[in-house]
C-alpha cells in the first residue's frame, strides 16, 4: 500500500479508510498520542496508540525524532483542533532516536544553536516553513520566466573572467599549493594548471548570459554564485543563488519594469500558495518583536508587508536625487549618518539605503543612473559622460536586493572603459565580439535569491534561509 502525505490526510474526510503514513515523531505523550510530521506541511497528524497492543520494545523506540511507518484507520478526531486522527493498527520503526542525545527537542531553540545543527534543523517548524517557502519561490521564478518567453540558461560555474571586476573570487586550481610551478618572474604559472589559465568560481553568470541573450532574445540564469568577500553580515553569503535575466533590445526603463513585475509576481505566488507557512512565520516574528523595544519593532506584520510590495509602485529615483535627499537628512533627531554623504560620487552605505527605503520613501526604491566610477565596467555610459544606466532595487529591512543595468553595447566605448580600468582585451575577447557582430541595446539584472527569501519569510539572518550556509570560517556541513 502506498503511503499518503500527512497534508493530504488532514484535508481528507474521515471515512474510516485504511491509511499508511511515514514520518518523524514530534512528540509521544502518555504512551498513547504520537504527533507525526512528514514535512508535507507544518501540521502533525495525531496517531492514537492502544499501548496494550504493542510490545514494550516497540513503544520504547517511539521517541522524538524517530522515523516511523504507521498503518491505521483515518477516523474523526475526538480532540479539538483537528478534523481527523489515525487509530494505529501497526507501527514499523524505520529508525529510532535517542531522546538523551537528539539535539532537536520539542522546545524553542536559538537560531545560533540551530545553525550548529544545520543537518537537523529542517525538523523544526521554523526551518521547514522557510524551506517550503524557498522551494515555492524557486518554482514561481521558473514559472514566471517560462510564461514570459524566457529561456533558462545554464551559466558555467568555473570561469576565467571576473564579471564584477571586484576581485572577490575563489580560485579553482589543481596545482600543488605547497610547490606550484613558477614563471620566470616568480609568479604562479597557471599555464601548467588544469585549464592552462587562472580560473575561479563564478561571481555572476551575467557575461555569459549576455552572449546567449544576443541569440535567444530573453534568457535567465538561476544558479549558485560565489564571492570571497569577507563580509560577516546578516545579508552576505560566500555561496548564494542568483537569478539573472538578460534581455536583448531592453533599455534601462524596460529592465526596471520587468524587475518590478517579476518581484511582485513571485511574492503574489507565495501569498496564494504558502499561506499556512507564512501565517506561522508571521506569528513567529510577532513573538520575536515583542521582546524588542517599541521603536525597533516593525510597523507592519509579515503578510501586510508582502501585500504592500505587491500593491504599491516601487519609487524610481536617480542617484543624484537620492544624494540630495541624504545630504539634507539625519537618520534621527540626535544621530548623523556614520558615513556622512559629502560629495556627489560617493558610494551609498547600507545605512543610507535603508534610510531612503524605511524612513524617507517608506516603500521599495529603484535607484538608477549611478556615477560610472562606483559601478562595474560593462554598464552603459549616459550622455553626461559621468553616470551609467545602473539600477539597484532597495527593499525595507534588506537593503539592496537587485543590482542591474543596461549594458554598454558600443564597442569603442566599452574598449576605452576596459582600458581605463586595466582589463586586458585578451581576457574578454569573446565579450567584445558580441559588440562586433550584431550588437544591440540590452539589459539585465541580478536578484539575490536568499535576500528575497529573507524578505518573504521575515527571517533576520541570511544564514537561516539557505540549507547549508557558507560564510567566512564556516563550511562545516
Ligand atoms: O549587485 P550584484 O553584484 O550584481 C551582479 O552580480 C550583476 N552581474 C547582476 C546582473 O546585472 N546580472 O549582485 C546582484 C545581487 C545583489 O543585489 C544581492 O541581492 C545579491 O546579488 N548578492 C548577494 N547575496 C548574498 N550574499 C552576497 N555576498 C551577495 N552579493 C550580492
Ligand atoms: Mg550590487
Amino acid at each position: 500500500m502506498q503511503s499518503t502525505s500527512i497534508k493530504a490526510l488532514l484535508a481528507a474526510e474521515p471515512l474510516s479508510q485504511e491509511v499508511v503514513i511515514n514520518g518523524w515523531v514530534k512528540t509521544f505523550r502518555s504512551n498513547r498520542f504520537i504527533a507525526l510530521n512528514d514535512g508535507s506541511s507544518l501540521a502533525n497528524i495525531q496517531c492514537v496508540v492502544d499501548f496494550e497492543q504493542f510490545d514494550e520494545e516497540t513503544l520504547k523506540q517511539i521517541n522524538t525524532g524517530a522515523a516511523l511507518k504507521i498503518n491505521g484507520t483515518l477516523v474523526e478526531s475526538q480532540g479539538r483542533g483537528q478534523k481527523v486522527e489515525i487509530q494505529v493498527k501497526d507501527i514499523f520503526v524505520h529508525g529510532g532516536s535517542n531522546p538523551e542525545t537528539y539535539p532537536i527537542q520539542p522546545k524553542k531553540h536559538s537560531m545560533e544553536f540551530l545553525r550548529e545543527q544545520a543537518h537537523l534543523r529542517v525538523r523544526t517548524n521554523t526551518f521547514s516553513a522557510v524551506m517550503r517557502v524557498r522551494s515555492a519561490l524557486s518554482f514561481s521564478i521558473h514559472h514566471y520566466f517560462y510564461q514570459n518567453g524566457f529561456y533558462y540558461f545554464h551559466a558555467p560555474i568555473i570561469t576565467g573572467s571576473d564579471a564584477e571586476g571586484a576581485g572577490e573570487m575563489f580560485r579553482v586550481t589543481t596545482l600543488d599549493d605547497k610547490d606550484p610551478p613558477l614563471t620566470e618572474d616568480g609568479k604562479v604559472d597557471y599555464r601548467e594548471d588544469f585549464f592552462g589559465k587562472e580560473t575561479n568560481l563564478t561571481v555572476s553568470g551575467q557575461l555569459e548570459a549576455e552572449a546567449y541573450a544576443m541569440g535567444l532574445g530573453k534568457v535567465y540564469t538561476f544558479g549558485p554564485t560565489f564571492r570571497a568577500e569577507n563580509s560577516n553580515t546578516s545579508r552576505h553569503l560566500a555561496e548564494f543563488w542568483m537569478i539573472e535575466p538578460e534581455m536583448a533590445f531592453y533599455d534601462l526603463a524596460d529592465n526596471m519594469d520587468l524587475a518590478e513585475d517579476f518581484i511582485k509576481s513571485v511574492i503574489t505566488y507565495i501569498l496564494e500558495h504558502c499561506r499556512e507557512d507564512l501565517d506561522f512565520l508571521e506569528k513567529r516574528l510577532l513573538d520575536e518583536e515583542k521582546t524588542k523595544p517599541q521603536a525597533e519593532r516593525s510597523e507592519m506584520a509579515l503578510i501586510e508587508k508582502l501585500r504592500f510590495v505587491v500593491d504599491n509602485g516601487f519609487k524610481r529615483v536617480t542617484y543624484t536625487e537620492a544624494i540630495d535627499i541624504l545630504r539634507n537628512s539625519k537618520p534621527n533627531k540626535k544621530k548623523k549618518f556614520k558615513f556622512p554623504i559629502d560629495e556627489w560620487g560617493a558610494d551609498l552605505q547600507s545605512e543610507h539605503e535603508r534610510f531612503l527605503v524605511e524612513k524617507h520613501f517608506k516603500c521599495p526604491v529603484i535607484l538608477f543612473d549611478y556615477p560610472a566610477k562606483i559601478k562595474a565596467f560593462y554598464m552603459r555610459l549616459n550622455e553626461d559622460g559621468k553616470t551609467v544606466r545602473a539600477m539597484d532595487i532597495l527593499f525595507p529591512g534588506i537593503g539592496e536586493i537587485v543590482g542591474g543595468s543596461q549594458r554598454e553595447e558600443r564597442l569603442d566605448v566599452l574598449k576605452s572603459k576596459m582600458e581605463a580600468l586595466g582589463i586586458p582585451e585578451e581576457e574578454l575577447w569573446w565579450y567584445l565580439d558580441l559588440r562586433k557582430f550584431g550588437t544591440a541595446v540590452h539589459s539585465g539584472f541580478g536578484l539575490g535569491f536568499e535576500r528575497l527569501v529573507l524578505f518573504a519569510t521575515g527571517m533576520g539572518n541570511i544564514r537561516d534561509v539557505i540549507p547549508f550556509p557558507r560564510t567566512p570560517q564556516n563550511a562545516e556541513f
